[in-house]
This record gives structure tokens, sequence and C-alpha cells, in this order.
């Protein structure tokens, strides 16, 4: 445990775990025990940060500390304070620094998960680039978080609309005129809920070109820096537990079929395309994984006509994660010591056996096997918070995918096709 002296002013922001830890301070770069004069103070703060922190992921209003809480001789937290508590998942903060030198590109980091994925990333020490279809946004949040973290680097690539590959191959020739070894790419960007179909101008649907086809070309794009490092890079694809749920028999209609190439399959696609990628490539090169954030209160349910809306909505803000919550998943994904090769990242409900490795009488993708799929989306979070010190729900760990996501002939097939469809033979 470092110690550290000083003072917490209001506007700090803390992550601070059930048991009082304090695991990062946006002022002081140490991690390390809540002081306080007595074991009794330290109770009521601890409890009122887990009040706090419950009353959060239903409101969604930043945590506050308003009573004042001594840290003995050595510090003190008082005043109105923004608390952010982590508790559910703290397996990323266990490595703090472990990734200085690293670099980085996050897609989609402007928000939601993508955004706190980029922040762990540069808590961690890595230089990070935030690649995002709005780049305004993306600035302020390089600016936050170069404020936030003394010391960090955090910068914006060129706008990134990954339905738009002349857009990707951009963004990828621009960090190649670096000529840095790139260690990780987190393929997070992502859209679901579309009002109408759409195709882009080479006929591919737009779900499955923001999905799948955008990531596919932009990690065959980066391959060069991905592979020029000493040490084996990281690609982290965030996948879903909906890929269980689906089939992809026909790559073609896949990728030009708006009812073919719906959210669920492009999941299902990025999994075939990451399992591909690791065949291709040694992992001593490169290490290809995908994830599943669990389910989490983001952006993302905004448009849907269903769960953007009440009573839905409701429902979703008190059962689903909060976006910090969410982004631990493919955090640990891309900073795992020891990564599986390929594999698929879940945890808590998301990785039971139930849903992950169904056992004979409910088949896979059958209805039964959507109804765990929903008892566990509902469930895995108010779950994992009440189990929050109970470390097998929390652990992040390689589960198995559908077994489709094996298919190695459809994975092929569908690599070749997507390559002519990026252009990128
Ligand atoms: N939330 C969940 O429960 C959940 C569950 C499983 C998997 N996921 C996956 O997690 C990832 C992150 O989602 P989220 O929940 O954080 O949703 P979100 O808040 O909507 O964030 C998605 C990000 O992707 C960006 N994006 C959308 N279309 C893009 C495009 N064409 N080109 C480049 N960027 C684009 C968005 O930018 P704009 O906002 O500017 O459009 C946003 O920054 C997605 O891949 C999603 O499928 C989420």
């Amino acid at each position: 445990m470092t110690k550290k002296t000083g003072f917490f002013k209001e506007g700090d922001n803390l992550k601070v775990s059930a048991t009082g830890k304090i695991l990062h301070s946006s002022r002081f770069k140490f991690r390390g025990e809540l002081q306080t004069r007595s074991s009794s103070e330290r109770f009521w703060w601890n409890m009122s940060a887990v009040a706090l922190q419950w009353t959060s992921s239903i409101s969604r209003r930043p945590l506050q500390v308003k009573s004042q809480h001594k840290t003995g001789s050595k510090g003190f937290v008082g005043g109105r304070k923004y608390v952010r508590c982590a508790f559910s998942e703290l397996q990323c903060s266990t490595r703090n620094g472990a990734l200085a030198g690293k670099v980085a590109i996050v897609t989609g980091s402007d928000r939601g998960i993508g955004r706190f994925v980029a922040e762990g990333l540069v808590a961690e020490g890595a230089t990070v680039k935030l690649s995002c279809i709005d780049v305004e946004p993306a600035r302020l949040a390089a600016e936050e978080l170069n404020a936030a973290y003394p010391g960090a680097n955090v910068e914006v690539t060129p706008r990134l609309d990954l339905a738009d590959l002349s857009s990707v191959k951009e963004v990828a020739d621009w960090f190649l005129a670096e000529e840095t070894p790139l260690d990780i790419l987190v393929n997070n960007a992502g859209a679901n809920f579309f009002p109408n179909p759409w195709y882009t101008s080479a006929g591919i649907g737009g779900c499955a070109a923001v999905n799948f086809l955008g990531p596919y070309a932009l990690t065959r794009r980066l391959l060069p820096a991905l592979t020029a490092g000493e040490s084996a890079s990281r690609v982290v694809t965030v996948a879903s537990v909906m890929h269980r749920f689906t089939r992809l028999d026909n790559p073609e209609r896949f990728l030009r079929d708006w009812s073919a190439g719906g959210y669920r399959a492009c999941k299902l696609a990025v999994i075939l395309f990451t399992k591909e990628l690791q065949r291709r490539i040694r992992a001593d090169k490169l290490v290809a994984v995908t994830c599943d954030p669990g389910a989490v209160f983001s952006g993302i349910w905004a448009t849907s006509p269903v769960f953007g809306k009440p009573p839905m909505l409701w429902l979703l803000k008190a059962c689903y994660a909060p976006i910090e919550d969410g982004a631990q998943a493919p955090l640990w994904a891309a900073i795992d010591p020891e990564p599986v090769p390929g594999g698929y990242y879940a945890r808590g409900l998301f990785a039971c056996p139930w849903l992950a490795s169904p056992p004979s009488m409910i088949r896979a993708g059958s209805w039964a096997h959507q109804l765990v799929g929903l008892f566990c989306s509902l469930f895995d979070w108010p779950f994992r918070w009440i189990l929050f010190g109970w470390k097998w729900i929390k652990q992040c760990r390689a589960v198995a995918t559908a077994p489709v996501a094996d298919d190695q002939k459809l994975a092929a097939a569908l690599w070749d096709l997507a390559a002519s469809a990026a252009d990128l033979h």
C-alpha cells in the first residue's frame, strides 16, 4: 500500500471499493486503504458509499458523499464529494501502470462503454487514441482524460465512420503513418435499433457495415502495426450474448440482405472473424479475443422503440449495469496477463453454464435458451451487485461461444467475402 498524505478536494473522482479501498483517485496516482480515525467512522463511510452506489445505479445521478469523512491525519474526504464506486469488477485495477508505454486505439470512445474502456487503459498508463464518428465529443473526452490523469497522452484520430470504408482506411493510414506498433485495438463501436433498413453505396446492409465490416476492415488494415511490436498485440472486439440466439448460414446474404444482417448476426460474425484471425496469426504476434460487456444501461437503447421509452426504459434503468461496470469486461479482455487466444470473455450470469453451454434439454438458440438469456440480462447486475465480494461471480473469464462460432468453413468464407467487400485482397 502506498501511503499518501494530502487532502482530497471537492470535485476529485475516486474509485472506492466496497471495503473502503481507494482504487483510483483522479489527482493522486495511488491505491490504498481509506484511512480513518476509527473503524466505526470507516464503517459508516463505506455504508454511505454502498447506499449511494445503489441509489445511483437506479437514478443515474452522480454519487455524492455529503457528510464529512476524515481520514485520520493522513487525508480528508470532505464537503460534497463525487465518488465513483466500482465494486462489482475490480480486476482491471489490479495492474495499475501495467500498460505504460503501450499504444491503444478504442473505437466509439466518446461515450458509452468505450469511454470507460479508454479511461481504464489510460489509468493503466497506455497512450490512447479515441476513434469516433463524432470528433467534437471525442476531443472533449480526450481533454477530460488528459486533465484527470497527470502524464496521460490521449488524442483523437480522424473521424471514423465504420459504415464508410474510406473513413476506416483514412484512420488506419493515419495511424500507420506514425510507424509505431499498435499494442491494443478495442473494436467497441457498434449500433443497434436502426429505424429503417439502409445500405451503403456498395450495397452492404447498414447494420452489418457498422457492426461487422467496418471493424473487420479496420483490424485488417491495422495488422501491419498490430504485428510490428516485440510482444503480442491484443485485438478486443465487443460482441454480445445475442450471438447465441441467431444463425448465419449464408455470408453473402448476411452482408447484403438487411433481414439476414441484423445486430445478432453481426455479433456472431465478429466472433467468427476473431477466431479466424487467431487461426491466421500466431498468438505470439497477436491475440484476438471477443467479450460480452453484459446488460448495460448505455445510450444504445435510446433509439429502440421498445426499450428507449417507459416502462421498459425504467426496467432497464433499474436492472442493467452502469456503463462503467459494462466497460470492465472489455478492459479485462484487453489487459488479462494470460489471455485465451480466440477466447470469448464474459462474467457473472453471462458466463453461467446454462447460457454458455446449455444442458441437452435446452437447445442452443431455442426459446428456452432465450428465456435463460432474458433472465441473465435482468438479474446479472443486481446479482453481481449483491455478491460483489464473491470472486467467482465478478471474475471475467473465457467461456464457450455458440457452437456455430466454431464453424471454421463458415468463418473462412465470411473472411474471404468480407475481404472482397472491403477491397482487402
Ligand atoms: N449496452 C449493452 O447492453 C451492450 C450489450 C452487449 C454489447 N454491447 C456492445 O457494446 C459496444 C458499445 O456499446 P454501448 O452500449 O456503449 O453503446 P453506445 O453508448 O451507443 O456507444 C456506441 C458507440 O459506437 C459509436 N458508433 C455508432 N455507430 C458508429 C459508426 N457508424 N461509426 C463509428 N462509431 C459508431 C457511437 O457513436 P455515436 O454515439 O456518436 O453514434 C458510440 O460512441 C457496442 O459494440 C455494443 O454492440 C452493448
